[in-house]
């Protein structure tokens, strides 16, 4: 099967259309971000690339400081809005009605409404062209409890995340592994007592 090839461009996906707030509680932010990943394991770092243009780039620039909230599936059109208006014309929590919790390490505000929250100290801001990349250590990370079982594993396949590729949204679907399932030596059934 042939493929055409194209010039390079931005398509990676699927990523996750984070709902970052910024700010601080009493002047909160959130923007929607699909440029954001991991970087490094230990210490826990990520990053997001963000055009100075959005209002939300000052704050962070500010603060040092930001929150990643994955949002679910239920919440797309939160998630596009978000992306769609700018903070500097309209109060975006309150129009969405969303709710804003307490970081336990950072001043930025974590959104309750998404099932995991990463709470992120930004280290390093880098101009990349069209967009500053925020490099951040995650110093914290909040998850909604009900997803955590009786062993602390958290299941995330229950929150239903949102995913983006390509200008499109996805509910995740069916889960298909688990991490080295591929390698995974089968139990051997217990001796016969
Ligand atoms: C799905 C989606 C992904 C986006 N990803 C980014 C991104 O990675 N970086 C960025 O600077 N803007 C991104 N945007 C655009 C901003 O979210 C948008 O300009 C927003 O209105 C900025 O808000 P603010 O001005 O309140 O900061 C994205 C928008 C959408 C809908």
């Amino acid at each position: 099967m042939g493929k055409t090839i194209w010039k390079g461009s931005a398509l990676l996906g699927p990523v996750p259309p984070a709902l970052v707030t910024c700010g601080t509680l009493e002047k909160p932010n959130v923007l929607t971000i699909a440029w954001t990943g991991i970087v490094c394991t230990h210490p826990a770092m990520t990053y997001i690339s963000v055009r100075p243009s959005r209002y939300s780039y000052q704050l962070i620039q500010e603060t040092g400081e930001f929150v990643i909230n994955l949002p679910t599936s239920a919440m797309g059109k939160t998630t596009d809005f978000c992306g769609m208006k700018t903070g500097a014309k309209v109060n975006k929590i309150e129009k969405c009605g969303l709710t804003l919790a307490e970081g336990s390490q950072v001043s930025a505000p974590v959104l309750a409404d998404c099932p995991v929250s990463l709470e992120c100290r930004v280290t390093q801001a880098q101009e990349l062209g069209s967009h500053t990349m925020f490099l951040a250590e995650i110093v914290a990370v909040q998850v909604e409890e009900r997803f955590v079982d009786s062993k602390g594993k958290l299941n995330l396949q229950q929150a239903g995340l949102l995913a983006y590729a390509h200008g499109e949204y996805f509910a995740l679907g069916r889960k298909c592994g688990d991490f080295g399932f591929s390698v995974k030596k089968k139990k051997k059934n217990p001796p016969k007592k």
